[in-house]
């Protein structure tokens, strides 16, 4: 089962807001529809927010009335607007709504209703290479996870934050598929609770050995010898390797490097954004009060408290062992090493794209 997928003209996901409890696929007919699936988070993750807003490009090429390319375009360019707002921190999704955007842009397909086919198509190639992607990258990671290793992980970075498989817990998935036997310290993530809720339901569903522990617990157990690895993923990594995860996983990194274990951040090439030098630059998403106020329906402060929710954090590219993706683990210096994956990258696409046709 994909997180996100295409079904009957729609843009259909897992809703992953009320996980482990129900289980119901939720679906959108419009942008605008897509675009809150993003924001509330029905849908979340780095890379399964990239695949939401692929669908997105060809929800808005299929529902736009235009008859010619330039009204296509202009239909496009809009919807790219409404989807990249929804969430800023994580590139994947401008990564994606450029990409659908720019195939429509530089196509040689006279016809508007090829080009709408094309960008379905795209959008269905984008997903496909996601799960590829996330199990070369998974493998990649494995490799550096000694058997019997206790990891700490943060947040979920499985299959539903991906299209399939997932980034970070994509390389415990596949160091089981090794046969290799390892555990997890899960985090549990306030103030959204994603490693309690999805984290841990993904685990138990694999039957990989875990323990959930409240987010307090990391820095005891580090300094006490019951973690061989710190493990977790990004929504954006700059151009330096400053990495932008879900916040509380610079805090993470620190107390590993006082306890001297490795680190390893594990996020594909559509999350590595070469435009901005550094991790400051990267843009924090803040959230809603009622996400620190409560837990689900139930309030826990006082009514009316004043509140600070960032929903991310930098962790600065010194604390981190290596950057893990799908072309290779990248090593410090960064600045090289993760401009040369995501050059081999680029020419992956292009060569996918020539061995489908287009
Ligand atoms: O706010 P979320 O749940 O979208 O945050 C997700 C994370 O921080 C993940 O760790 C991240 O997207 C990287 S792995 C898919």
């Amino acid at each position: 089962m994909r997180t996100v997928f295409w079904e009957d003209s729609k843009v259909k996901m897992i809703d992953q807001r009320l996980l482990p409890g129900e289980f119901v696929i939720a679906e959108f007919e419009t942008v605008a529809g897509v675009a809150r699936s993003i924001t509330e988070m029905y849908v979340r993750g780095a890379p399964a927010i990239g695949a939401t807003g692929a669908f997105g490009m060809a929800l808005a090429a299929q529902n736009s009335a235009a008859t010619d390319r330039d009204g296509l375009l202009a239909d496009l360019a809009a919807a790219k607007a409404t989807l990249d707002a929804a969430r800023p921190t994580a590139v994947n999704l401008s990564w994606a709504s450029r990409r659908l955007l720019e195939l429509a842009e530089f196509t040689v397909l006279p016809n508007v209703d090829d080009i709408r086919s094309a960008l379905l198509a795209e959008a269905q190639a984008l997903a496909d290479e996601d799960v590829a992607i996330n199990r070369r990258m998974g493998f990649n990671g494995a490799a550096v996870i000694p058997d019997g290793s206790n990891l700490l992980h943060h947040c979920n970075t499985g299959a539903l934050a991906a299209v399939d498989f997932g980034t970070a817990l994509g390389v415990v998935f596949a160091c089981q598929e090794q046969g290799k036997q390892i555990h997890v310290w899960v985090d549990e993530t306030r103030p959204r609770l994603q490693g309690a809720r999805l984290t841990a339901w993904e685990l138990m569903r694999a039957e990989i050995p875990m323990h959930l522990i409240a987010d307090n617990a990391a820095g005891h157990l580090m300094r006490t010898g019951q973690v061989d690895v710190v493990i977790f993923g990004a929504d954006r990594v700059a151009a330096n390797g400053d990495a932008a995860n879900k916040i509380g996983s610079y805090k993470l990194a620190v107390v590993a490097k006082e306890n001297g274990i490795p680190v390893y951040c594990v996020a594909p090439t559509s999350t590595v954004d070469l435009n901005l030098a550094h991790g400051d630059l990267i843009p924090i998403e803040e959230r809603g009060a009622e996400e620190v106020t409560g837990i689900g329906e139930r309030l826990i402060a006082p009514e009316g408290v004043p509140v600070y929710n960032p929903a991310f954090d930098v962790t600065p590219h010194r604390y981190l062992t290596g950057i893990v993706t799908e072309e290779g683990i990248c090593y410090p210096p960064f600045t090289q090493s993760l401009a040369t994956a995501v050059g081999r990258a680029r020419e992956r696409v292009v060569e996918n794209r020539k061995a489908r046709g287009k």
